[in-house]
């Protein structure tokens, strides 16, 4: 079967609607069809200052909220990065065949880097992008689900073992990003040009798949949208309209074409109404099977290092095989 891997960070509070949509929507069929590894990334986590305590608890809550979402450990692989510690290894030689200039053009760094400014700039935001590689190149892995924000760190992945293999001779397989057209880019409810996310979008802008559903309802209902009157899919100049008609059509399975059909006639009132019923609805069994996994911290812990032994043996064989051709003598 083919092989996809993916990653998310831990974070606290939980994850937001985008990050739903555009990456875990997708993780939970490609257990079915695929070999799958889905990992909580804690240690790109700590590019950015994290308090321990707090790290801790997002990393069982991100495992939790992935399991409440429906990934099955039966299933799939699921496990803590830094229980693997290959990632770093091979995020360290991949560092050495990776250009100064290349990494530098990545924009999720230069913009993270831009807010930040210089001096609060951590060398491992910078090297951020190599490790995300070493994730997805130690599982030799065919496809990576994610939003269209991540495209540009999985072209660079290609290309980082597109070298290797070219100086080393075929040891990585090449993976291609899996990115869903219709939600690939989720975007603020307040400003809709720019994406939700949980750095930069107004209290208001984002949906947090944890907050009271009230509060998401609320949000929905209050969303930005344009003057006009017409229900239409129309991302340039409805772009509001556009992006809650793609959260609507990714939520109830219904197709855009066919939610315009639904509301012809209507102002955008109902639509939203509808969307924050429609959210409640599906938002509520995922909260409650999250809340599930996360009173009983034992087992959550005890299904992460199950996962990580699965991860490990992986790993450690596409490891061993590329410190063999750099030419590192064999360990012990
Ligand atoms: P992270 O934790 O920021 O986001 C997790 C996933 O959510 C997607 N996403 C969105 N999709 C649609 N609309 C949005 N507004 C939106 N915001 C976030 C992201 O594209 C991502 O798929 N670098 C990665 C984590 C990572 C990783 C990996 C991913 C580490 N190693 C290896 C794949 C493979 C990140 O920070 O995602």
């Amino acid at each position: 079967r083919p092989r996809v891997f993916s990653g998310i960070q831990p974070t606290a509070g939980s994850f937001h609607l985008g990050n739903y949509l555009g990456a875990v929507r997708q993780w939970i069929p490609l257990q079915e069809s695929h070999d799958a590894f889905y990992s909580v990334v804690d240690l790109h986590a700590i590019t950015v200052p994290q308090d321990p305590k707090a790290l801790r608890e997002a990393t069982r809550l991100a495992a939790a909220q992935l399991l409440g979402a429906g990934l099955d450990p039966e299933r799939c692989t699921l496990f803590v990065q830094s229980h693997v510690p290959e990632h770093t290894q091979l995020a360290w030689v991949l560092n050495c065949v990776t250009g100064f200039g290349e990494a530098s053009r990545m924009t999720q760094f230069k913009d993270k880097s831009a807010k930040q400014g210089a001096e609060a700039t951590t060398v491992g935001l910078f090297t951020y992008p190599i490790l995300q590689a070493a994730d997805i190149l130690l599982y030799q892995t065919d496809r990576v689900p994610v939003g269209e924000d991540q495209r540009q760190h999985v072209e660079l992945t290609r290309d980082l073992a597109q070298r290797f293999n070219g100086r080393h001779g075929e040891l990585f397989r090449l993976p291609s990003p899996h990115i869903l057209k219709e939600a690939a880019k989720i975007w603020d409810l307040q400003d809709p040009h720019s994406k939700m996310s949980k750095s930069g979008s107004s209290p208001k802008g984002i949906v947090w798949m944890l907050d009271p559903p009230k509060t998401s309802a609320k949000k929905f209902r209050s969303a930005v949208t344009d003057t006009g009157t017409e229900v239409r899919y129309d991302p340039e100049h409805k772009p509001g309209l556009s992006n809650l008609l793609t959260i609507y059509s990714a939520l109830s399975g219904l197709s855009v074409a066919e939610l315009e059909e639904k509301f012809t006639g209507q102002l955008y009132g109902p639509l939203k109404t509808e969307l924050a019923e429609l959210f409640t609805e599906w938002v509520t069994p995922i909260q409650a099977r999250t809340r599930e996994f996360l009173d009983d911290p034992a087992e959550l812990d005890r299904v992460l290092a199950a996962g990580a032994e699965k991860a490990r043996p992986v790993a450690a064989e596409t490891l061993a095989r590329v410190h063999e051709a750099v030419g590192f003598l064999p360990g012990l």
